[in-house]
């Protein structure tokens, strides 16, 4: 079983920055999430909300701001002292620091109302990284559309945040042909990973944040989860 640190180890250092990927690294994991949207002039910033207010001092949308601005922010103080002027990373900055056999899950964040090409601008980068372990997934799943037209061989993880009448036959007329499937953790039964198995795709729920909660979806038969504890994998 896989754990991914859910934006890198993420109940020890600020989400989603430099600080939280390393720890996971020293913690041991073998597998990483982030999230990635663009700034205002198209460069991929590794931040969940699509709003700046959570965890920095700006306010607004991610999209609104130039990278030079967004650069400039503080996202560790809401976090805690000790991790006071750490900055939001460029994607181009995690991939530096994450060696290429640690898998490293890039989520596509993307608002279909702004049609940005967030998907197209992250392919683009992903172009010299060739021999990289990388699951793309992403809540919009005309992103990874985007993905599979362009890249037969990348590994897609469809997420899913509700339960479904019928997984498979979505999944299926989808044409996505994914890697994976990324539910939220308490959709999860045994009988849908034995169903996904039974298609040959694996199955990574989020987010399992207690020993008690990864015994249950272990039980459930699932190939990795993601978490802020990556100490979990114990
Ligand atoms: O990719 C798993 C998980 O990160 C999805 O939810 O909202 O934490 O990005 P969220
Ligand atoms: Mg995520």
């Amino acid at each position: 079983m896989t754990l991914y640190a859910h934006r890198g180890a993420s109940a020890h250092a600020p989400e989603n920055t430099i600080p939280s990927f390393k720890k996971a690294l020293e913690m041991g994991a073998r597998g990483i999430e982030l999230d990635v949207q663009l700034s205002a002039d198209g460069i991929p910033v590794v931040i969940h909300d699509f709003f700046l207010n959570k965890t920095t001092e700006a306010s607004g949308m991610v999209r609104s701001l130039e990278w030079k601005e967004i650069s400039k922010l503080d996202a560790g103080s809401w976090f805690g002292n000790d991790f006071r002027g750490t900055g939001i990373p460029a994607l181009e900055d995690v991939l530096a620091l994450i060696p290429r056999d640690v898998c490293l899950n890039i989520e596509v964040k993307s608002i279909s109302l702004f049609q940005e090409p967030t998907t197209r601008i992250v392919l683009d980068m992903l172009e010299q990284e060739g021999g990289r372990d990388i699951l793309i997934s992403s809540f919009n799943h005309n992103c990874l559309k985007e993905v599979r037209e362009r890249d037969p061989e990348m590994k897609i993880g469809i997420l899913t945040g509700s339960d479904m009448i019928d997984f498979t036959s979505y999944v299926k007329s989808t044409g996505l042909n994914p890697y994976s499937l990324h539910p939220e953790a308490s959709y999860l039964t045994k009988e849908y990973v034995d169903k996904a198995h039974a298609e040959g795709w694996k199955v990574m729920c989020y987010t399992v944040n207690s020993p008690d909660a990864a015994e249950l979806v272990g039980r459930c038969g699932v190939d990795g989860f993601f978490s802020d504890y990556p100490e979990l994998i114990q």
